[in-house]
């Protein structure tokens, strides 16, 4: 097993990753302080994972609910209902709650935490790739407003994160591609030989080799738990992890819930982010063309739809959350490695990316 801390001084916690972590009942409990635990799943992961979790829980006083499945249940309803459970079941201060999913169950799991009675013990585990090496780590809580993803939320970290590797072994294939794109992420804005070791291992990471994937996991949660704990409220670095989102974003918004996966539209929104970089003269165009061929060896889009225009583009990145007062802001990379915040870019530049010209669809 390996142990990543999230250094954020008196709130610092663990995340822990390890093949059948979900078996070591002592680990699981060492981080829970009260008797009481309302464990939130959905009805996919309860199937695959709520029994072993619950007998590493047992003598403890558990209550579960099963959320449906889908980005489209990350809604203020299915908060009431994780509301209404912990109320019926009598959950006080002192109870912990823990998500037992992917990146929606964690998200409207932990905003649950953050607000019922002021706020409650939080623990993630994980069990999406993309969850692993993103989601669960650095606090981020959130439901989608029908206007808009994640609008309402708050900062709440987990107590610890419990990261199973064979929980991956489940994923069908175009969520666990969709987990790589973050991971590709990392390596593209923070570690230049982490990018080129991936580019390396993709057909091993994509198998599931258990060295391979657990070194991946780990890896991706260092960076982003340095970041994190630079920057716990996203006021500066931390918003590098944005690469890729604010074009990623604005295909979700366009598509609506359910067509393109978050992974996905971050991925081309990749490609697009590292195009923009190269027009603006910041990075070369044989880097962007190696991220554009990572991210097509792990199975993901490079190309916006064809139905989304630049001009619909523009005005859908304008409402997104990361777009300030005086305009669209963009994460962009100087290097591969090394990422950096742009405002003000020439508008001509970003409409030859939105146009996809110079053939930013081709490999
Ligand atoms: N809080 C953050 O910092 C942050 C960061 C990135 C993304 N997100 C959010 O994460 C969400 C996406 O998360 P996701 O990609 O994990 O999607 P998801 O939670 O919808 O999971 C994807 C699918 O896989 C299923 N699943 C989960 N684990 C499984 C397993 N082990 N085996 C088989 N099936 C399994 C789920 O039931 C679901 O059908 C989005 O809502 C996005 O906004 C949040």
């Amino acid at each position: 097993m390996e142990t990543v801390d999230l250094d954020l001084g008196e709130h610092t916690y663990a995340i822990h990753i390890g093949a059948g972590l979900l078996n070591n009942a002592q680990l699981l409990r060492s981080t829970i302080k009260g008797e009481k635990v309302f464990v939130v799943s959905n009805e996919t992961v309860a199937a695959l994972y709520l029994e072993t979790l619950l007998a590493s829980l047992e003598g403890l006083n558990v209550t579960s609910l099963l959320l449906a499945d889908g980005e489209q249940y990350k809604t203020l309803e299915t908060l009431n209902l994780i509301y209404t459970g912990l109320l019926e079941n009598k959950h006080n201060r002192s109870t912990t709650i823990v998500a037992l999913g992917g990146g929606v169950v964690g998200d409207t799991a932990g905003f649950a935490a953050a607000t019922y009675q002021r706020g409650v013990e939080f623990i993630q585990i994980p069990t999406t790739l993309l969850a692993q090496v993103d989601s669960s780590v650095g606090g981020k809580t959130a439901v989608n407003h029908p206007m808009g993803k994640n609008m309402i939320g708050a900062f709440h970290q987990p107590q610890a994160v419990y990261i199973d590797t064979d929980t991956l072994k489940s994923l069908p294939p175009r969520e666990l591609a969709a987990g790589f794109a973050e991971v590709i992420k990392h390596g593209a804005l923070a570690d230049a030989n982490y990018f080129a070791w991936l580019e390396e291992n993709v057909e091993a990471l994509l198998a599931l080799d258990d060295e391979l994937i657990g070194y991946a996991v780990k890896r991706s949660c260092e960076i982003k738990a340095a970041i994190v704990s630079r920057d716990e409220k996203e006021l500066g670095i931390r918003a590098h992890l944005n690469f890729g989102h604010t074009f990623g974003h604005a295909i979700e918004n366009h598509q609506g819930y359910g067509k393109w996966l978050h992974g996905e539209a971050v991925a081309t929104g990749m490609v697009m982010a590292a195009d923009l970089s190269m027009r603006l003269g910041l990075i070369t165009q044989d880097i962007a063309s190696r991220i554009r061929q990572l991210i097509s060896d792990f199975n993901l889009p490079v190309c916006p739809p064809a139905d989304l225009s630049a001009a619909q583009m523009i005005e859908l990145m304008r409402v997104d959350k990361k777009a300030n007062d005086q305009g669209i802001r963009f994460v962009l990379l100087e290097s591969l490695g090394c990422a950096q915040v742009v405002d003000g870019v020439e508008l001509s530049l970003l409409h030859d990316t939105l146009e996809r010209r110079d053939g930013l669809c081709e490999l």
